[in-house]
């Protein structure tokens, strides 16, 4: 089995942070979420850091795709926007297979709580916006694309299915 950093990219809500924990116990291996790192590394919230503007909370992001390069065999669960910089995605791809997890945004908005997350306060319809715009940097950032629409087990089985075979 490859031992490459298993990266999940997709847009909030679309299951990365759950679906990364369930990964890293099946394989035993250490996890990141990089909203998590970031907030640690720089000790500063992801709303402070929004309220700065949003590219001083991307420049940080970047920083930390730095690192994630200098990892292996880590699964990682990054921030929805990660892939808005090209210069990310090649970061990420250095040391890193990437997996786009896609699920359907009227499941997401039935789940996912909007108020607490910076980007889509505004309501349900921003995701379908986010989707719109970014739906095209996930296709060409990843490796696999993974349709997230049926039980957290057989996703997460079907993405470590993909890891094995390589
Ligand atoms: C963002 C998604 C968030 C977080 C930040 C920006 C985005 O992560 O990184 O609020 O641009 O989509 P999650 O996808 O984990 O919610």
């Amino acid at each position: 089995m490859s031992d490459k950093n298993i990266i999940l990219v997709g847009i909030m809500g679309s299951g990365k942070t759950t679906i990364s924990k369930l990964i890293a116990q099946k394989l035993n291996r250490p996890l990141i979420d990089m909203d998590d790192y970031i907030v640690a590394k720089f000790q500063m919230t992801i709303d402070e850091m929004f309220n700065i503007n949003e590219n001083y909370f991307r420049d940080k992001e970047t920083a930390c795709c730095k690192d994630m390069a200098k990892l292996t065999g880590h699964v990682i669960s990054t921030g929805g926007g990660v892939i808005k910089r090209k210069e990310n995605v090649a970061l990420l791809k250095q040391n890193g297979i990437i997996f786009y997890l896609d699920r359907p945004i009227p499941l997401i908005v039935e789940d996912v709580e909007t108020s607490t997350r910076p980007l889509i306060k505004e309501g349900a319809y921003k995701l379908y916006r986010l989707d719109e715009e970014r739906r095209q940097l996930y296709l060409d950032a990843c490796d696999y694309h993974i349709i997230n629409d049926s039980s957290l087990e057989e996703v997460t089985n079907t993405i470590i299915n993909k890891i094995g075979a390589r």
